[in-house]
Parts: structure tokens; sequence; C-alpha cells
């Protein structure tokens, strides 16, 4: 018979996670120079990871208030999820009738409460995720047993979106197949759907009866608040359900604080207390209820007028920087006569999806300290005007 010592000693070892195990690697590396082009992680010009002055202010209110530490109710704080939900639908429409919003340790802990909501009344659908996703997509689906299928999204050849195919797997979807997008700032390639692109997957959703479920973890980042949320906005008043896994890692810099939120938008709003209870039942024996400090920060900001036009700016200064960032990277490239990256101008968000081999990405982490995703993901809001011309030159080595 198998002894608890047997079990124990057949658990076989498990990869190291494809991003954050590349700081891991970073971290050991005692190279004084490194650079950390692999986690999505915003930094300054200076390469530090900035506390937006509106969240350090918030603290210090927060801190001198000593307000007692109890738990939040099991959906989170009611300011925070109204907070979000305007946040998402922009003007108040009929869909806030049937939508729920719940905070969520992260985006990630949005997605793993739509994971488990879908696990359990829709189990019989299998999730589509884009060729390539964020890596975490696929492991989070699989992990609660979901069946993951990629559907053809980004082409090596041409540099961008792969428009047609995309389409016609949709269009070849069955009815009930979750199909998981990127609200904007996809990650890793950058290359987003442009306008027409969205109505038509929203056509193809209502056609085909699929079930849309949004990861919008980089709002803010790409064009602006109101532009980046726009594609989920069609999708929210179309009078179709869908679902949104929602992160304020990014956008309030607050990666270890977890603060995010799922909604789903229900066909009626007679669903949505019943929708909620379920969604409290499956919160409850996870985490019980989610952590407070950021939440608190985040509504504080988002219900002050000045707060917000201060966060706002913050946020378009972190935005501008990024696409100044990819300018610089492709004009040093052109200067070290290694041309071929103007693409990278064309990808929006934190992350360009380079071309750099696995081979390419071993050999600059092992003879110049410089850290990418093996995909070859480069984080490009991890450059600054001090290690361009660094990881430009050893990228043209
Ligand atoms: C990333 O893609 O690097 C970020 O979203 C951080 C993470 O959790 O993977």
């Amino acid at each position: 018979m198998k002894t608890i010592s047997d079990t124990f000693a057949s658990i076989q070892p498990r990869p190291g996670d494809p991003i954050l195990g590349v700081t891991e690697a970073f971290l050991r590396d005692p190279n004084p120079n490194k650079v950390n082009l692999g986690v999505g992680i915003y930094q300054d010009g200076n390469g530090k990871v900035p506390v937006l002055e509106v969240v350090a202010e918030v603290e210090k209110r927060l801190a001198a208030g000593s307000a007692p530490k109890s738990y939040l109710p099991i959906d989170g704080l009611a300011t925070f999820n109204n907070a979000i939900q305007s946040l998402l639908l922009g003007t108040r429409t009929e869909a806030a009738d049937r939508m729920i919003t719940v905070q969520a340790p992260g985006g990630t802990g949005g997605l793993r409460i739509g994971a488990e909501f879908l696990r359990r009344f829709f189990p019989d659908s299998e999730v589509w995720i884009s060729n390539p996703s964020w890596e975490n997509h696929q492991a989070l689906f699989e992990m609660i047993g979901a069946k993951v299928n990629l559907y053809p999204y980004y082409d090596a050849e041409i540099k961008g979106i792969n428009r047609p195919a995309m389409f016609e797997a949709f269009s070849k979807a069955k009815p009930g197949t979750v199909v998981l997008l990127h609200a904007c700032c996809h990650n890793p390639t950058g290359f987003d759907l442009n306008a027409t692109d969205w109505a038509r997957v929203l056509e193809i959703v209502h056609e085909r009866e699929l079930i849309p479920f949004i990861d919008f973890a980089y709002h803010g980042f790409n064009q602006g608040l109101e532009e980046d949320a726009a594609p989920l906005r069609s999708f929210i008043n179309s009078g179709w359900p869908c679902l949104i896994a929602y992160s304020l890692s990014k956008s309030f810099a607050m990666y270890q604080e977890r603060v995010g939120a799922f909604s789903i938008v229900c066909p009626k709003a007679d669903d949505r207390s019943r929708v909620l209870s379920q969604l409290k039942a499956m919160i409850r024996v996870n985490y019980s209820n989610p952590p407070a400090h950021g939440a608190k920060i985040v509504s504080e900001v988002l219900s002050s007028t000045e707060l917000r036009a201060r966060w706002e700016s913050e946020l378009s200064g972190m935005r501008e920087r990024l696409k100044r960032m990819r300018k610089l990277f492709v004009d040093k490239m052109t200067t070290l006569q290694i041309p071929g990256f103007e693409f990278v101008t064309q990808q929006n968000g934190m992350f360009s999806y380079s071309g750099l081999s696995a081979t390419v990405v071993e050999r600059l982490a092992l003879e110049h300290s410089i850290y990418l995703i093996r995909s070859g993901r480069l984080c490009v809001a991890a450059l600054n005007e001090q290690n361009i011309e660094r990881v430009c030159a050893a990228i043209a080595k």
C-alpha cells in the first residue's frame, strides 16, 4: 500500500512560472546592471516602481484615521464596487440593472471567480483564448478543469493580427463556448482589435451564442480611460451576457495590494440577486472576503473629483512615457543599423512581442543580465533612458 511518505515522494516538480519565474532568476543575478524586462510592472524614468501621488496622499489619510480592521463583506467594499462599475459603464445605462460587480484579489482573482462560475454553471463550455495569450490564462482555466483551446490571433509573418483566421474560428465555435478577449493592450502581443473588429466579434458572439469573458488589466494604458473602455461598453450594452475581470494593479501602480474586480452582466435584472448569492458562496469558501487597503484607496480616489483628475493625469503620464520608450527603442535600433523593429510603435500597452527567439532571450540573460519572457515578450515599461542603450546594444549583438 502506498504510504503518505510515498505519496509525497511521488509529487513531481512543476516548472517555474513563465513570468514570475523570470523575476526570480533576475533577483538571483548579482550583476548591478541587470535589467528585468519580464514582468509587467510599470517603472518610471529612473527605473523605480512609482507610488502614485494620489495613492500616497490617501494612504496617509487612512493611516491617520486608524479605522478598525474588521472583515469586509464577502463581495467587498460597496463603494469600491460601485466606483468600478461606473468606470466600466461610463454613463449609467440600462445594463447597470443587470450588472453585478464584486471586489476580487487582483485581476487574476477576478478571472478565477469567473472561471469557477463558468465551471459550475456552464460545465460543458470550452474556453478559447488567443494564440498567444497571457501565460496564466491557460493555466488558470486548466487548473479548474476546463478544456482550453487557442484561437488564431497573432501572425508572426505579418507582425500583426490574423483577423480572417480569428473570425473564422469564432464563426465555427459551438454555442456556449467561452471566448476570452483582452479589452486593450493585448498581453503579450500589444496588438489590439480595432473598432470594426470589435463590432464583428460582438456580432459573431450573438450569432453563435458565445460567452464573452473580457480581461481588462491595462485600462488607460492605450489611448485613455474612455477610449480603452469603448469596446467593452459595446459588449456590456449589447443586451448579451458578458463576464469581466478587472485589475487596478497597473492603473494605480498597486501591484502588491491585489485590487481587482469581477463583473457579470446577466441577461435579465431578475438574475442578479441569485447570481450574486452564488458568487458570494464561491468567494466565501475560497478566500472568505477580500483585502481592504487597496480597495479603500481606489474608492477614495474615484469618489473625489479632484483626486480622480489627479489620478487620470498620473495615469496619462505613465501612458505617454511608454509611448516615448517605444519610439526611443526603435530609434536606437535603427541607429545600430538593425531595422525591422518599427512595429514596436504600433503595439500598445506595457509589452512588445519583440520577435526575439527563445535562444536570443536565453543569451540576453546569460551574457547581458537582461531578462525577458521566453516568448520574446519585452516589457517596454521597464525601459528608461539609462538602460535603453545597453538593452539595444545587447539585442543588436
Ligand atoms: C504580466 O503579464 O507580466 C503581469 O500581468 C503580471 C503577472 O501576474 O503575470
